[in-house]
């Protein structure tokens, strides 16, 4: 091999990502017989997971006996505007249920109806309420409870190990995982039968995000990077509300939680903004009572509902609205009010986690005072391109499953969605990885040559002593992409974005490593993180140069509305020669009995 490396494992299933979708995915693989290894880059448990605070989705029917799979598709689909996989998001409404049962089975402690039911919560786009939640720490929980069960069944954890490459045998199929240990700059390889990505997302590409550090796009980048498909990278989701103050935490999430539980939208001038952004689409009527707090607008189902509860990117596009146009709150965002709809008790028992994180960051009392929020770059909708049934992706021996995979949430995702795609998807890959690895009865082998020129691909920026400094240019890719690929785009900034990216890619490669030790080196890693920061960017722009329509997460100032063309494609990216290409292809057709659910939407 090379001088560098003096460790191999060798699984059956090799995980790269710890949080809901890798646990998962460990636990069917593990069950089922497989040698199973989850590789993190941080530590086991820590992982974005956690921000999806205020609950799974799943049509369990506890609380709205009327809630099916049907509905819940439904509305994830209309979630999507309808560039959703649609056989995904049908397994997902279909499983959901199963995946929160097996949950509170391993031990997790989801809060309870009167009756002792799960109990479920309203969040934005869901006809019904339908969120297992535990308070605002449902991620946390979930976490917990993947962690214990996964530990109990002799599954190899290596933490703090970031990967750097896939490798491939002479048929093309991932046989090795390169990395090396974060704190002593040693090279590891992992070799595998499957392979399966649970990294996570992309969103420390932006500079305000919910996203913690490890989020830079490693798996995405290290996909497209060995040949696999991307799909939809131009759907990105801000969250509606961030935190926007102190200036420290700008971004961290506020939980849907918080509207969902009654937390109102409010301008500088005290006004429930909401109700001037109601889209056709989604409103029969709007009423408008003496009580301030009862105000509802009708949907088409005749369902009374708090336009604050519309789909993220409608209640994102009108904050923003609202701070363009002079009314926001002092530190650029605006007001979300709970105090004064709900007691201070209420307040403390149901979001706990709210509380403390004003209190202690912002020195603000949620049970007194409204929050000061704004849109935080939160989630991926796009990734790579998979196998609904399977999770496999479009290359041999590689699995893809949570929010590195792409086309379960179509442009935009409902809030909630996320942590029962984990379970759901994660699942899925585990069996599917496990079966193809069990099938196999040869060893798999890695091309030596291939492990010596990633070692040295990987340490480049210790040659480059006058190299440029990693920090500045994590920093520029965060302000170009927030600035020029941002919640709203046009083809002028676009166009700007895509040659300030390819002078950010000149420079990525003339990135130094600062000191010549590779012990706790965060400058080499940094370095090496701008390579997936700076693939992702690059995806994302191009893709939303080209879809000149606004749809879900993508809006366009140039292109305001949907265009029914765009409708019926997905943009797919690949790497062929070195060169990024996005290739319209269409979306896949719809049974015909999925297809009567939504006779009677207009077109
Ligand atoms: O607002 C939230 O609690 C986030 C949930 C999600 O992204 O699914």
């Amino acid at each position: 091999m090379s001088d560098e490396l003096n460790e191999i494992h060798s699984h059956d299933v090799v995980i790269i990502g710890a949080g809901g979708a890798g646990l998962r995915a460990a636990i069917e693989a593990r069950s089922l017989g497989a040698s199973v290894a989850v590789v993190c880059k941080s530590l086991f448990g820590k992982a974005h997971t956690v921000m999806a605070e205020g609950g799974m989705a799943a049509a369990m029917g506890n609380v709205w006996k009327e809630d099916n799979w049907r509905v819940h598709f439904r509305d994830t689909m209309r979630g999507g505007k309808m560039l959703n996989n649609y056989r995904m998001a049908e397994l997902h409404a279909k499983e959901a249920p199963d995946r929160v049962y097996e949950l509170e089975e391993w031990g997790a402690l989801f809060d309870r109806t009167k009756d002792g039911l799960i109990l479920q919560r309203d969040f934005g786009g869901h006809k019904y309420a339908r969120l297992a939640h535990v308070g605002d720490r449902t991620g946390l929980e979930l976490i917990r409870t993947l962690q214990q069960k996964a530990t109990s069944m002799d599954i190899d954890v290596y933490m703090e190990c970031k990967i750097v490459k896939l490798l491939k045998d002479s048929s093309g199929a991932v046989t090795g995982a390169l990395g090396f240990w974060r704190n002593t700059g040693e090279f590891v390889l992992f070799k595998g039968k499957s392979f399966i990505l649970a990294s996570g997302g992309i969103g420390k590409s932006w500079k305000f995000t919910s996203n913690s550090w490890e989020s830079t796009g490693d798996g995405h980048a290290l996909a497209v990077r060995a040949g696999a498909d991307l799909i939809d990278m131009e759907f990105v989701q801000f969250h509606p509300t961030g935190m926007v103050w102190p200036l420290s935490v700008r971004g961290l999430l506020v939980t849907e939680g918080v509207r969902g539980d009654g937390g109102v939208l409010r301008n500088s001038e005290n006004k429930r903004f909401m109700f001037n952004y109601i889209p056709e689409m989604f409103a029969k009527e709007t009423a408008d009572t003496e009580e301030e707090g009862d105000r509802w607008y009708e949907d088409k189902s005749n369902n009374r509902r708090p336009p604050e509860l519309l789909p993220r990117d409608e209640v994102a596009r009108s904050i923003n609205s609202e701070v363009k146009a002079g009314r926001g709150s002092p530190h650029g965002g605006v007001f979300l009010d709970i105090a004064s709809r709900r007691s201070p008790e209420y307040i403390k028992r149901r979001l706990p986690s709210m509380y403390h994180q004003f209190k202690e960051l912002a020195d603000v009392d949620i049970t007194a005072t409204p929050m000061e929020v704004g849109p935080t770059c939160h989630y991926a909708m796009g990734g790579v391109r998979v196998d609904a049934d399977t999770a496999a992706s479009t290359i041999d021996g590689l699995f893809a499953a949570g929010e590195v995979a792409g086309g379960m949430h179509g442009s935009n995702r409902l809030g909630g969605n996320s942590l029962s795609d984990l379970v759901v998807f994660g699942k899925r890959a585990g069996e599917y990885a496990a079966k193809r690895a069990l099938g196999m009865t040869k060893d798999v082998e890695v091309d030596q040559a291939e492990v010596r020129d990633a070692i040295n691909e990987a340490l480049a920026p210790f040659n480059r002593s006058q190299g440029d400094n990693p920090y500045k240019i994590q920093q520029e890719i965060q302000d170009t992409m927030q600035s020029l690929v941002g919640i709203i785009r046009n083809q002028q900034e676009l166009e700007q974005a895509q040659v300030e990216i390819d002078k950010l890619k000149q420079r990525v490669n003339q990135a130094g490593a600062s000191v010549s030790t590779r012990r706790f080196n965060s400058a080499w890693h940094t370095a090496l993180d701008l390579i997936s920061m700076i693939t992702v960017s690059e995806s994302v722009a191009k893709a939303a140069l080209l879809r000149k329509e606004s749809r879900g997460g993508h809006t366009r100032e140039d292109f305001p509305k949907a265009d029914p063309e765009f409708g019926k494609i997905n943009h797919v990216v690949r790497i062929v020669n070195n060169e990024m290409t996005v290739t319209p292809e269409p979306l896949p057709q719809m049974t015909d009995e999925l297809a009567e659910i939504f006779k009677d939407d207009v077109k």
